[in-house]
């Protein structure tokens, strides 16, 4: 990084000579991300942190009394990382920017504004304008780069990161996500060591299961969820990414994040912009947990298709009936949902081609009429009558080699030329080739087909269930082939785009095997994403924690399964399964014909308290106060209504183990410390109501104290359960 650095005194007297640098703060309420702008040079970025009123001041404190380039390019003294990297038609490598023009400001509603820099290369006919916008709401600031191409001959990109940041501390902490299938969102904490850091993904369909484009910088040590000053960093892209964590041996880092550069390789054409992802950046100074709000509320506002309305409470048929669909067995779940007081049934895998297994039919969109003989039209009939809403699954992206659509259509898939294809799921699978319009075109006219002539689907499941297994476009020319994952990405947030101009109600959930597809990129379409296909509880809570350092609630899809669980076989008490499925978009994933008439009722009324307290879970502020991950036996997390007048705590003993130690009783968050608030326990079971059961405390208290957690349910001899869970409602009086 040292290339990137400049004195910033002999800069200061260099250009009191000529013209006095120029400050931009890009200011939220509470946060200030500082440029230094001239002439003669490209921008400097001084300081991202609270708000500051006199940039002046972070320049002359900035660390070291260095600068460091806002958008680091590769140029003059290349030993340093660089953000973009190209090579010009003439074979030059290197690029040396400076400014063109004052920084252009826009206002948008809301308070909001655009900075936009323009800088061109000194020589040859290459602009970059590097964009920032302020979300004053939420303290939230995007930035990405627009690279433009003025000249007469393509040029080659072979790096086009977001954005770059510095940062100094001496004992920096990062928090990242990490996993697999049925493993997602496992947080991983480590301390920023000298050297590079890389989180990367190369899945080029799906990009959340094995680690994730969101990440948190702690500056003061080990991070807290409630203390110290955290910067939080999300890529809002649902392809390939790539985040980079450089770091010297004095505590100076820079992070880059953006597209992954590998095997992509970009031919921007004369008069074409290659407009990057945006980076969200946000800043705290008081731990994780409020970084966390602001992405949340940034999310809802800004991002999530509906994001600040509630989501449907559903029943979704996969783990109930998996390709066992039926008129009489949908119909049945359907009357069962809406009799447990839901308000949506998905009909997952299985009701199309002749797909019994994960084998077959993708691309095959008919109705299979053996299953369900009176086609689409009969089952959103029998929901209306039944009082529920109608939601369906599809895999749009994909196809088997054995379908009818692949017979037809044998260059619409990923494939390299002269190579045997590589088959996925069930040996079959493929993935279409989405950088082909007419591909693009396959798929909206799919979706738009199934709405307009069925126009009481309210849901769409969108799974995704192979990555990109063989690299290759049939349709991209041959010195276009790098761009394939990128371009494939564009062709899908196209088709999502049209779709949802088209039908802007109709809510979608990204599946992809799970949670492969939860990612800011793509819930400008989606209303939620599949958080695992792992639904046992225990570990949900760890795969929801994770997931809620950066994503709200009300993105988050969280069912009731049965026991023994389908993927741990774990037997998880109905109690506490409901409890963690509360603590998300609460819905089911289970045959309910399967379930005894008691635990059906116990269902009913469990859902019957989620809508008490839906929108203050959705909706509401997050407060994580015991993470599964600590080891200290129990999670627990709260939600607050943004006028404090509701909260929702919940406790969740994780391990049964007596020689454990046990966080029974920890301060709460986020409460009015001036109100008073009324204890309820919901989905109650114990033989004995807690001691403070209808009690009401100060919020004082309950921010000072907690309440003391009775670790174990108080029930009949022979009904006694190994796993303990409550939820308290808590309503200011
Ligand atoms: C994926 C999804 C599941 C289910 C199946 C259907 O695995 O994650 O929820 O929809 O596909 O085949």
């Amino acid at each position: 990084m040292k290339r990137n650095t400049i004195i910033l005194g002999a800069l200061l007297s260099a250009a009191a000579a000529t013209a006095a640098p120029e400050y931009v703060n890009i200011a939220t309420p509470n946060t200030s991300l500082i440029l230094m702008t001239d002439s003669a040079a490209a921008p400097a970025l001084l300081y991202y942190g609270p708000a500051v009123a006199d940039p002046v001041q972070a320049a002359l404190a900035a660390p070291e009394n260095r600068r460091t380039d806002a958008y680091p390019v590769f140029g003059n003294y290349p030993e340093g990382e660089s953000a973009l990297s190209l090579t010009m038609p003439d074979g030059n490598m290197t690029l040396v920017l400076e400014q063109k023009g004052s920084p252009r400001v826009t206002s948008e509603a809301g308070g909001a504004t655009v900075t936009s820099i323009p800088l061109v290369d000194r020589h040859y006919p290459v602009e970059v304008t590097l964009n920032y916008r302020t979300f004053p709401g939420e303290d939230v600031i995007e930035t990405w780069a627009d690279i433009t191409n003025r000249g007469k001959k393509p040029l080659t990109l072979t790096r086009f990161d977001s954005a770059a940041l510095p940062f100094a501390s001496a004992d920096a902490w990062l928090t990242s996500l990490y996993g697999s299938w049925a493993n997602e969102a496992r947080v991983n904490t480590e301390r920023i060591t000298p050297g590079m850091k890389v989180i990367q993904n190369k899945d080029g369909a799906r990009n959340s299961h094995t680690s994730h484009g969101e990440i948190m910088i702690s500056l003061d040590g080990r991070p807290s969820e409630r203390s110290g000053r955290v910067i939080g960093a999300a890529l809002v892209y649902s392809g390939n990414y790539r985040l980079r964590i450089n770091s010297d041996d004095r505590g100076n880092s820079q992070l880059f994040a953006g597209i992954n550069p590998d095997e992509s390789a970009y031919r921007l054409m004369p008069a074409e912009t290659f407009t990057t992802p945006a980076l969200a950046l946000t800043f705290s100074d008081s731990g994780m947990g409020e970084v966390s709000r602001r992405f949340h509320r940034w999310g809802r506002n800004h991002h999530i298709a509906h994001g600040t309305e509630v989501n449907p409470i559903l029943l979704n048929s996969w783990e109930g009936v998996y390709f066992n669909i039926d008129e009489p067995t949908m119909a049945g779940m359907m009357q069962d949902i809406a009799d447990m007081g839901g308000e949506l049934f998905v009909m997952d895998d299985g009701w199309f081609g002749r797909r019994d297994s994960d084998n077959s039919s993708l691309g095959d969109w008919e109705v299979d009429r053996r299953k369900l003989p009176h086609g689409l039209k009969w089952l959103t009939d029998e929901a209306r009558k039944k009082g529920v809403r109608f939601g369906i699954w599809i895999e749009p992206e994909m196809t088997n080699s054995n379908s009818e659509f692949y017979k037809k259509h044998p260059d619409w898939i990923l494939r390299a030329p002269n190579r045997d294809i590589v088959e996925g799921r069930g040996g079959t699978q493929l993935v279409l080739d989405l950088a082909n319009p007419k591909v693009q075109d396959f798929i909206f006219n799919l979706v738009d087909t199934m709405l307009t002539n069925n126009p009481e689907i309210a849901y769409i499941k969108w799974d995704a269930n192979a990555p990109v297994m063989q690299y290759g476009s049939p349709y991209l020319p041959a010195d276009r082939q790098s761009e394939l994952s990128i371009r494939y990405h564009r062709g899908l947030t196209d088709v999502l785009r049209r779709i949802r101009a088209k039908y802007p109600d109709v809510a979608i959930q990204a599946c992809a095997s799970g949670g492969g597809r939860a990612n800011y990129g793509l819930l400008d379409y989606t209303d939620e994403f599949w958080v695992s296909d792992n639904t046992d509880a225990l570990q949900r809570l760890g795969a929801q924690w994770g997931t809620s350092l950066f994503f709200p609630a009300v993105a988050m899809g969280s069912h009731i399964s049965a026991v023994p669980n389908h993927t741990t076989y774990r037997v998880v008490p109905l109690k506490f399964r409901c409890d963690v499925a509360m603590t998300g978009r609460l819905g089911m994933e289970i045959q309910p014909r399967d379930m005894s008439a008691e635990d059906r009722d116990f269902c009913r009324k469990a859902i019957a308290e989620y809508k008490k307290i839906r929108p203050t879970v959705q909706l509401g502020d997050l407060y994580r106060l015991v993470s599964p991950f600590d080891g200290k036996g129990a999670c627990s997390l709260m939600y607050v209504a943004p006028d404090k007048s509701q909260a929702v705590y919940y406790w969740f003993r994780t391990n049964n183990d007596y020689s454990a130690p046990l966080a029974t009783r920890t301060p709460m968050d986020g409460l009015d410390p001036d109100a008073t608030y009324k204890v309820t326990e919901l989905n109650a079971i114990d033989l004995t109501p807690l001691p403070y059961e209808g009690k009401t405390f100060s919020g004082k208290f309950l921010l000072d104290n907690g309440l003391e957690m009775r670790s174990n349910h108080d029930l009949p001899w022979g009904k006694k359960v190994d796993y303990c869970s409550r939820v308290l409602l808590l309503e200011k009086q």
